[in-house]
């Protein structure tokens, strides 16, 4: 018999939801580590579709992108440089942050039959708990009954910044106000997509990050999933 409390615990899923740069996979990442639960990023999962048909190089057809998904194998592994994304085993995790990426996949990821294979292989990740995922339909469509759910926000002048700081320290050049427009136009698109669009559950706690530090919008979900874990296991 497991003596180990920790180990008998039931593991919860946490969903993260939130809008571009809200500081969602950064904050995952760092929940995921503090309780040992397995992080999953489903927007690599729906870049990554969109990568394998920006190589086919054909034209925007929704059936050629069904029909791409049916086939193609995407995996987020855990290894020692953290999650990677792989698509057809070739690791992407990279090439799919590029700006191409970014300025299509809000409507490769509004196919509603793409959702529906991407949130099957989800739900899958997720069945046994013990999970942290973040994107926009978590919440709402994904894991409905989450134990935790948490919508993180932040102004849009603050997301923007967030993103240009990460470019900038990556040594390139960037524009600041096209980010800003990069990432409203991509909200909007994501919200008023009919197939589960970006939207905060009901039973969403949210939490305004723009003047939070990471570290501090991480503890706070940490101390939000413990009180959950305590809640269950009691
Ligand atoms: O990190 P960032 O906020 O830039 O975006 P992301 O989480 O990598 O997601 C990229 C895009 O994938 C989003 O803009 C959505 O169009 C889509 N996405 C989605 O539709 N549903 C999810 N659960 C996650 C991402
Ligand atoms: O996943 P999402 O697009 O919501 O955001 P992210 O990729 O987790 O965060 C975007 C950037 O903002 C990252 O470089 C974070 O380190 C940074 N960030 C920050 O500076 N302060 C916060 N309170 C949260 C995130």
């Amino acid at each position: 018999m497991d003596t180990n409390l920790e180990n008998i615990a039931k593991k919860i899923v946490i969903a993260i939801d939130g809008p571009a740069g809200s500081g969602k996979s950064t904050t995952a990442k760092i929940v995921a580590e503090a309780l040992k639960y397995i992080y999953v990023d489903t927007g690599a999962m729906y870049r990554a579709v969109t990568l394998a048909w920006i190589r086919e190089n054909k034209e925007y057809n929704e059936d050629n992108i069904i029909d791409l998904c049916k086939n193609i194998d995407i995996t987020l592994e855990n290894t020692s440089l953290g999650q990677r994304t792989f698509l057809n085993k070739q690791d992407v995790s990279e090439e799919i942050r590029s700006s191409e990426v970014t300025q299509l996949v809000s409507p490769v990821s509004a196919i509603p039959k793409v959702r529906e294979i991407l949130v099957d292989m989800q739900r899958k990740m997720g069945e046994n708990g013990g999970i942290v995922m973040d994107g926009r339909d978590i919440g709402t469509v994904v894991f409905p009954n989450a134990e935790l759910k948490v919508f993180l926000t932040a102004d849009i002048k603050t997301r923007a910044q967030r993103r240009y700081n990460e470019i900038i320290n990556k040594g390139v050049n960037a524009d600041i106000n096209s980010i800003e427009q990069e990432i409203l136009k991509r909200d909007k698109y994501d919200s008023s997509r009919e197939t589960s669009p970006l939207r905060q559950a009901d039973d969403a706690i949210e939490i305004d990050t723009s003047n939070m530090t990471l570290s501090q919008q991480a503890n706070y979900v940490i101390g939000l999933a413990k009180a959950v874990i305590n809640e269950i296991n009691v």
